[in-house]
């Protein structure tokens, strides 16, 4: 090959999903004991067995060679705050008293834009240091704060996906934009953002509670104007939640018809929780193709409830999983995995690991449908990639000593593991961290 010099390439226990394991019969998995990924210009050119691989390759070809470590896709988080890094870990409260005690407060501090900087670098280091690659997140009220973030993702040239909150109602008056002010705010962020190398605009309306009708509808003429960008807030979290939009909204059949009116399903649309869920608006999910996103750690955190994952797989709703910190109490997809496991398992239900590594990687992807880009390794795909130890604690390597199949394996590691269990993350080909 005479451009050979600008391969690389990675070797070690190879695995990604080619389908859905609750669908795919068993053709869903790739695992290669001895593999290798081999990468171009940030893309993946080559994957599989290392003896068929290694043919490609000359000797100028840079080789990672990190077995017995798995390599495999990145990890995708579908819903997570950037400007509460500093809310994490806040004691006492269910979601209400919660965001006015606490995170209110914290958002303010993004007006500053040296301060929404800072937090823009410590936020995508801590995601890829946990080995998330793509991250789906929302802003603070202030349009710079999503600036400071694109600027951050852009020059480590991560995909990422963000959109400032737009509320103009039942939030303090340095929290609060308008109807139009929140509509020219976020047109101007998806003008220079969106489409702009690796970056992606969500239209966020906060949720309904803190938008007027009239913001409603400047959110749902911006999706109109822009459909090829995202659209993400809240749906269903907490029961006092509920009852408060029911109040604001006394016309609307329920929640979901709140956003529904305005046009804001659809198959670009990300719904963070989706707990306590009609089965109407359940029916209207799935008809409409939007994505429900499961917060597990959240969820527990804030007593807000049970999200089921069976039931709305069910009944065709489309699911992602996300961390949701600040209210999340950990970024790491794979504690995110281990409290999503607990959840199930409370309403007699399971999530086998197979499914678990499936959602966080492919089953994300497709949530944003970015599944031709990220989320497995095949040829012309993106290179974002993980490496993983799945003996990286003594109480992990002392249980890996009874291990005997991937599957196992991989429970551990959404069990016990966290973000020690990362080694490395590559971002399009590249090292971007390394322990
Ligand atoms: N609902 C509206 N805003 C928020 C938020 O910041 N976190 C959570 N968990 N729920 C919300
Ligand atoms: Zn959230």
């Amino acid at each position: 090959m005479n451009n050979s010099k600008a391969l690389r390439a990675i070797r070690g226990r190879l695995f990604w999903f080619s389908g859905d394991p609750a669908t795919s019969g068993n053709n869903f998995l790739s695992f290669f004991e001895d593999g290798m990924i081999i990468i171009q210009n940030g893309l993946i050119i080559d994957c599989g067995d290392y003896s068929d691989m290694s043919a490609l390759l000359d000797c100028d070809s840079k080789i990672d060679d990190v077995r017995p470590n798995i390599v495999m896709p990145g990890f995708i988080d579908t819903h997570i705050h950037f400007p509460q890094t500093q809310v994490i870990a806040s004691y006492g409260s269910q979601l209400l008293e919660w965001l006015n005690r606490y995170t209110f407060v914290e958002e303010q501090k993004f007006s500053d834009e040296e301060h929404s900087t800072r937090i823009a670098k410590y936020f995508i280091d801590t995601l890829l240091r946990n080995g998330t690659t793509t991250a789906v997140a929302f802003g603070s009220v202030h349009p710079q704060s999503v600036s400071s973030f694109f600027l951050e993702s852009s020059t480590r040239n991560t995909r990422m996906l963000c959109g400032k909150v737009m509320m103009d109602r039942n939030a303090p008056p340095g929290l609060r934009d308008t109807a139009e002010t929140g509509y020219a705010e976020s047109k101007a962020l998806i003008e220079r953002w969106h489409g702009h190398g690796r970056q992606h605009y969500a239209i966020a309306p906060r949720f309904a509670i803190t938008s007027s009708e009239a913001q409603l509808e400047a959110a749902g003429a911006l999706r109109g104007e822009y459909p090829d960008c995202y659209v993400q807030t809240h749906l269903s979290e907490n029961k006092e939640e509920i009852e408060t939009v029911r109040q604001l909204f006394p016309k609307a059949k329920d929640y979901t018809d709140v956003y529904d009116h305005y046009g804001l399903l659809g198959e670009k649309s990300l719904f963070g929780h989706c707990i306590h869920l009609s089965n109407r608006e359940i029916a209207r999910l799935s008809e409409s193709s939007s994505v429900a996103v499961h917060c597990p750690t959240s969820n527990l955190f804030l007593g807000s409830g049970l999200f089921n994952w069976r039931r709305l797989r069910a009944d065709g709703v489309r699911v992602g999983i996300a961390t949701d910190v600040g209210a999340g109490t950990s970024y790491s997809m794979l504690k995110t995995l281990g409290e999503a496991y607990k959840i199930q398992l409370l309403q007699g239900n399971t999530l086998n690991p197979l499914d678990a590594f499936h959602a966080i990687t492919r089953g994300n992807a497709i949530a944003l449908g970015l599944e031709k880009l990220i989320g497995t390794i095949a040829p012309g795909m993106e290179a974002d990639l993980i490496v993983l130890d799945s003996s990286a604690t003594p109480e992990m390597a002392h249980r890996m000593e009874t291990v005997n199949t991937l599957e196992e394996e991989l429970f551990v590691l959404m069990t016990l593991g966290d973000d020690r269990a990362i080694k490395s993350t590559y971002i399009m080909g590249k090292i971007a961290v390394k322990k």
